[in-house]
């Protein structure tokens, strides 16, 4: 198997390097990509962990060295949020880079599976399945945004305020990823058995959770958004797709072209298996609660979405 990092000298990317070398299955070869000019010593850096990781560096205008016969594209790429912006004021730089890179992805390793780390993530998911559509490479099992840093926040949070087990929570998180369409199913978290949550439990904690990446903006006060967490987020991500490319079975959230229930894209409960999607798997009961938030959430999430087929499309 090989996974490429596209954007790998960032703060996620450069962390997301450390832990895949640390945590892919022996074997896998790890091509990390980047046009600053400190890539290819980022990858040497990492290369000297004694693991069986064989990492190789890329750096210049052209990814195509590190897209050759890849499994798992990882993108990062981009601008990171400041105080004061949201995640859909990083469109008019991401949006570009995101449309670049999938046509190399497009071009190269056409068959691979593509996660999507970069924000907007309700729109560069669009924009990259648009662009594969018009090479006619498009295969909706293949391609994901990568919303796993919502399930780490919200098994963390609820861990934190009921004083459960961390290793053991289980909480769904559907919709998309920024603000209100990022929705926590609490009334499905779980340990061993079901949590169980106040009104106003269920109201602030869903608030965090959606304000959470605006918390480390704030917190990091200029100098970027979440990268450590989402680093985590995304090693997680990748051992799932992997697992499943080579068989396993695993299951994971992740913003996916489902059956258009809500949206054309939609987190949801995701099936890996040896073609990326094996299945997608009902998001269960909803409370009256969650029901009201996802039919509030939709209006964002489809111009989301309209933002990105246009963008491509025009
Ligand atoms: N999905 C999520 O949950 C989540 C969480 C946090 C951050 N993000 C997003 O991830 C992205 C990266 O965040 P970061 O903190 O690592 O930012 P960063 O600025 O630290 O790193 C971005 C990297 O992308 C590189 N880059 C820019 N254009 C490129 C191109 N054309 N090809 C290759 N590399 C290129 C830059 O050189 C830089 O190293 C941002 O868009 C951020 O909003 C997503």
């Amino acid at each position: 198997m090989k996974v490429a990092v596209l954007g790998a000298a960032g703060g996620i990317g450069q962390a997301l390097a450390l832990l895949l070398k640390l945590q892919l299955p022996a074997g896998t070869n790890l091509a990390l990509y980047d046009i600053a000019p400190v890539t290819p010593g980022v990858a040497a850096d990492v290369s000297h962990i004694p693991t069986a990781v064989k990492v190789e560096g890329f750096g210049g205008e052209d990814p195509t060295p590190a897209l050759q016969g890849a499994d798992l594209v990882l993108i990062s790429a981009g601008v990171a949020r400041k105080p004061g912006m949201d995640r859909s004021d990083l469109f008019n730089i991401n949006a570009g880079i995101v449309r670049n890179l999938i046509e190399k992805v497009a071009a190269v390793c056409p068959k691979a599976c593509v996660g999507l780390i970069t924000n907007p993530v309700n729109t560069t998911v669009a924009i990259a399945a648009e662009v594969l559509k018009k090479a006619g490479v498009y295969d909706k099992n293949k391609l994901f945004g990568v919303t796993t840093l919502d399930v780490l926040r919200s098994e963390t949070f609820v861990s934190e305020l009921k004083g459960k087990d961390v290793n053991k929570i289980k909480v769904p998180v559907v919709g998309g990823h920024s603000g209100v369409t990022i929705l926590p199913l609490l009334s499905q978290a779980h340990e061993e058995d079901k949590i169980k949550f106040t009104d106003e439990e269920v109201e602030a904690l869903t608030k965090r959770i959606q304000n959470a990446g605006t918390e480390v903006v704030q917190a990091k006060a200029g100098g970027g958004s979440a990268t450590l967490s989402m680093a985590q987020a995304a090693a997680r991500f990748a051992r799932a797709v992997l697992k499943g490319l080579t068989g396993e079975e695993v299951v994971e959230y992740a913003y996916v072209e489902g059956d258009g229930k809500y949206a054309r894209f939609f987190a949801q409960p995701v099936r890996f298996g040896r073609n990326g999607v094996e299945k997608i798997l009902p998001i269960g009961d909803l409370s009256a609660y969650e029901q009201a938030a996802i039919e509030a959430m939709i209006p964002t999430l489809k111009a989301d979405i309209e933002l990105g087929e246009k963008f491509i499309n025009g």
